[in-house]
């Protein structure tokens, strides 16, 4: 279609996927199916020579803001989701003097007695693991920021562990089974995301910030490197919502169910999202934004075409589509009805 420039990089295919961070130190701490790999964040940042900050406007588990944090490069990072920006903060926690301080203050934490919780809490948890969240949950409230986000991930992680609910695709299920104690499961698991600090301090961080609205100065980023939610794919409120309840510090009721985006609603996020991105780039800025095309009513909707187009309009230079993968969209889960590219639409303020 209209001139853009595809170039093939099949190499980089898996790293478009989490295949890559799923026995990474750290970058492992969140098993976030729909994330792309560190090395991805390092070809680009290679390819870019970036030096000063970088944005990720959906940045997910934080894998652009670990590998840019690991090169001494500062990013920034939004998410909606409250698990995406507490599992993008704890990656970046680098003082482990202070963690392992509270590490031993932990220890001494006794069980909540009987607490009030709803009916889905109840389906989620045992009343025994449930007062144990709650006391855990309160005194990772009281801890300074740069301990916070790390202990409500190990709490995320440790909870989850010892929960009923199970995520089936998008939507979570429920069943009853032996679950382990949660005090010794998140002491464990404490100490083992203790043993994966390096020292050195990280800068960067992940705010709760909409894409779309980008709570941004004109001008104030070097690059972007992003991999907004794909078409038709995830409700990620609905997918992630025991998590979510867990990562706001288990006050609020747990709310379950949710609702995709339709395709039209999904472009203009697409196309609201790269006005944005415009303006809080650099002059001559490179923005790296991995997408996938999908497939509705029938027919491949090219999201990487139209996504340059939107890009074009907004006043970026359009330099390559940088085709990573190639699957079939599959009907009725077993007929091949197209082939859905996955690109790296590559951008120049
Ligand atoms: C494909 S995932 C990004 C994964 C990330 N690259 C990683 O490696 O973990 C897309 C993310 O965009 C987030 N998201 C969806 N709509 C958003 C919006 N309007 N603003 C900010 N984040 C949004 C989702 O919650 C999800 O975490």
């Amino acid at each position: 279609m209209a001139g853009h420039i595809f170039s093939e990089k099949p190499e980089l295919g898996k790293l478009a996927t989490f295949a890559g961070n799923v026995r990474a130190p750290v970058h492992s701490w969140f098993h976030y199916k729909q994330g792309f790999s560190g090395q991805l964040v390092d070809f680009f940042l290679d390819r870019f020579r970036v030096e000063g900050r970088v944005l990720d406007p959906f940045c997910g588990s934080g894998t652009t803001l670990l590998a840019c944090a690991r090169r001494g490069i500062t990013a920034i990072g939004c998410d909606l989701e409250p698990i995406a920006v507490v599992a993008s903060n704890a990656k970046l926690a680098s003082d482990a003097a202070l963690l392992r301080a509270w590490l031993e203050r932990l220890k001494g934490i006794d069980s909540s007695a009987a607490v009030p919780f709803g009916l889905a809490e109840k389906k989620a948890f045992s009343a025994n693991t449930l007062a144990w969240i709650r006391a855990y949950s309160d005194a990772i409230n009281g801890m300074p920021p740069a301990a916070k986000s790390f202990y409500r991930l190990a709490l995320v992680k440790a909870a989850m562990r010892c929960s009923y609910a199970y995520r089936d695709g998008a939507v979570i299920k429920f069943q009853k089974h032996g679950i382990p104690g949660l005090r010794k499961v998140f002491l464990g698991m404490s100490r083992s995301m203790l043993r994966d600090l390096k020292h050195g301090h990280y800068s960067g961080h992940a705010l709760f910030a909409d894409a779309t609205r980008l709570p941004f100065k004109a001008q104030s980023f070097s690059a972007i490197i992003t991999s907004p939610p794909y078409l038709g794919q995830l409700d990620y409120h609905a997918a992630y919502a025991v998590e979510n309840w867990l990562a706001s510090g288990a006050s609020a009721p747990l709310a379950l169910g949710g609702k995709r985006a339709s395709n039209s609603a999904y472009l203009k996020l697409l196309e609201r999202f790269v006005a944005e991105a415009a303006k809080v780039l650099e002059p001559n800025a490179p923005c790296a934004i991995i997408v996938g095309n999908g497939y509705a009513d029938d027919k491949v909707v090219p999201v990487d075409e139209q996504l340059a187009a939107m890009a074009g309009n907004a006043g970026f230079k359009v330099e390559q589509i940088m085709v990573l993968n190639r699957r079939y969209a599959l009907q009725d889960r077993t007929r091949q009805a197209g082939v859905l590219r996955e690109s790296a639409v590559l951008l120049t303020a």
